[in-house]
């Protein structure tokens, strides 16, 4: 395909596109965690793909394989992970992106309300957002994965086992995973009653004035 010089300037807006995205997450958490709110986010992971797997992605879906066709064909080229504690700490920041100015939310996939098969929970956005270079603005698009700590701790066993099986995961440990996503999904529920519960206690100490 094209020398290692052509790929590192392909790859270019998306590097930048990915560090403003990054920034542009920690301004919208500091500002949500104004005025001593806890933080929406555990923390962030991000990856950009390289060439291999922009080519391997591109003969797995039997698209042409080129830069041109990358660029038009593939929305995830640059990826961010939000994790975070609870659920409704998930839709707050989805409703975030969507009231941004200078990020479009161009998909949604909910597989949190409608989890995959497997078990599978997160919620998948793909965003456009503008990358402002000297002579040109590129629009270039990333997928955001927002998912709970539990759901992440199953994804990644879950994607462990998915490549050490070759992609053919047996049917007693699918079983046994399905179970664990179960399981992911009580433990979300039970503690966000906790925290709800523990919410109102605060609420009735501060109208109260209660020591602490
Ligand atoms: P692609 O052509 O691969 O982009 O298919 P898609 O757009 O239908 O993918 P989807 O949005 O469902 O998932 C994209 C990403 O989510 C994957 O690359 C994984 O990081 C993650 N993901 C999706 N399904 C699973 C799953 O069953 N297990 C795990 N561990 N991760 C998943
Ligand atoms: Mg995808």
């Amino acid at each position: 395909m094209n020398d290692i010089i052509e790929w590192k300037e392909f790859l270019l807006p998306y590097k930048f596109g990915l560090d403003e995205l990054k920034t542009k997450i920690n301004i919208m958490v500091e500002e949500a965690m104004f005025n001593g709110k806890t933080s929406p986010i555990e923390h962030i992971k991000t990856r950009i793909k390289t060439p291999k797997s922009i080519k391997d992605k591109l003969e797995r879906k039997g698209i042409e394989v080129s830069l041109k066709s990358a660029k038009e064909n593939l929305f995830d080229i640059i990826g961010v992970r939000v994790v975070c504690s609870f659920v409704s700490d998930i839709y707050d920041i989805y409703q975030l992106f969507h009231k941004r100015q200078d990020i479009k939310v161009v998909e949604v996939k909910d597989y949190i309300r409608f989890p995959k098969k497997n078990g599978y929970q997160s919620l998948h956005l793909i965003v456009q957002l503008p990358v402002h270079l000297t002579y040109t603005v590129e629009q270039v698009y990333a997928e955001i994965q927002l998912r709970t700590l539990a759901m992440d701790f199953w994804a990644s066993l879950e994607h462990k086992i998915f490549y050490k099986y070759n992609r053919e995961i047996p049917d007693y440990l699918r079983d046994e995973l399905k179970e664990a996503a179960d399981s992911v999904m009580l433990l979300d529920e039970k503690m966000k009653n906790i925290r709800d519960e523990i919410s109102t206690i605060d609420a009735v100490r501060d109208t109260l004035f209660l020591p602490m």
